[in-house]
């Protein structure tokens, strides 16, 4: 068994199709393109990348007809969960010819078993709106397929946070059902990561022991304004995502990055010791 693996997560994607832009502001394809030479690029090569939601913007076919030709030049396995902006039918035809694809049924649920770390990514979408929720069904399918590993490292994806990040018009949506989830968690001390997206911003918490991390957007980030009445308003602060990596002596470490070319890595030491 491999000693180490290592997460990619990527969050908001939010694609559309036919050069449009989102919000009339963020060309979030060509965003998404930086993204993937970013990833490709990447040394050492992450195992994994996990996208936690809003593969595109309005749950369009064509907007997933566009997310599925740039990700087809991504060179690492990845997979994907629903945001509020995507549609499960849509996205499951995005997600056709991906090994972890789940049967069809309500919830776009799926679970990955066969790595050092168990990996599941959890429906948290209400169609049509913008919150989300962990309801008794899901509660019941979550704790279902936890018992079926209960001694392996596992990481629970899901894209509404379930918390409250002090963003007031985000935590207005966030997820519903979270004193369930934590009582799920309790019961599951192995799930050492939840991974969410919906907030465009990197922000870490804790929920029943374990660390809740939510994923920056990889074009637009959630404004961080912690009024209660503050505007739902995006910035253009750089892109990024998260690197967990998880190691069979030490366990989770979670990095953030910058998307972006900033050139080659120098050196602190030359031949005479730390470079003055
Ligand atoms: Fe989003």
């Amino acid at each position: 068994m491999k000693d180490q693996f290592v997460i990619a997560q990527i969050s908001d994607l939010h694609i559309k199709a036919h050069s449009k832009l989102s919000y009339k502001k963020v060309d979030t394809l060509q965003a998404f393109k930086h993204c993937i030479t970013y990833l490709n690029e990447l040394t050492p090569r992450p195992d994994l990348v996990a996208i936690t939601g809003d593969l595109t913007d309005f749950g369009r076919s064509d907007e997933y007809d566009a997310f599925k030709e740039v990700i087809a030049s991504l060179k690492l396995p990845w997979v994907a969960i629903a945001g509020n902006h995507d549609d499960r039918t849509n996205l499951r035809s995005a997600c056709q010819d991906q090994p972890w694809l789940p049967p069809e049924s309500v919830f776009f649920n799926w679970s990955i078993d066969h790595l050092p770390i168990q990996i599941i990514g959890l429906d948290s979408t209400v169609p049509q709106k913008p919150w989300g929720e962990f309801c008794e069904k899901q509660q019941q399918w979550l704790e279902h397929t936890l018992s079926q590993h209960p001694n392996k490292p596992t990481v629970l994806m899901l894209h509404h946070h379930p918390f409250l990040s002090g963003i007031g018009h985000m935590d207005a949506q966030n997820l519903r059902g979270i004193t369930r989830l934590e009582s799920t968690l309790k019961k599951h001390p192995q799930v050492q990561r939840v991974l969410c997206g919906h907030l465009h911003r990197f922000i870490t918490t804790t929920l029943a022991g374990t660390t809740v991390c939510s994923a920056p957007g990889t074009s637009h980030q959630v404004a961080a304004d912690f009024r209660l009445d503050g505007p739902a308003h995006f910035s253009l602060e750089p892109a990024g995502m998260l690197l967990h990596r998880w190691h069979i002596a030490h366990g989770f470490t979670t990095h953030y990055l910058n998307i972006g070319n900033y050139g080659p890595t120098y050196p602190f030491y030359d031949a005479n010791g730390l470079i003055d």
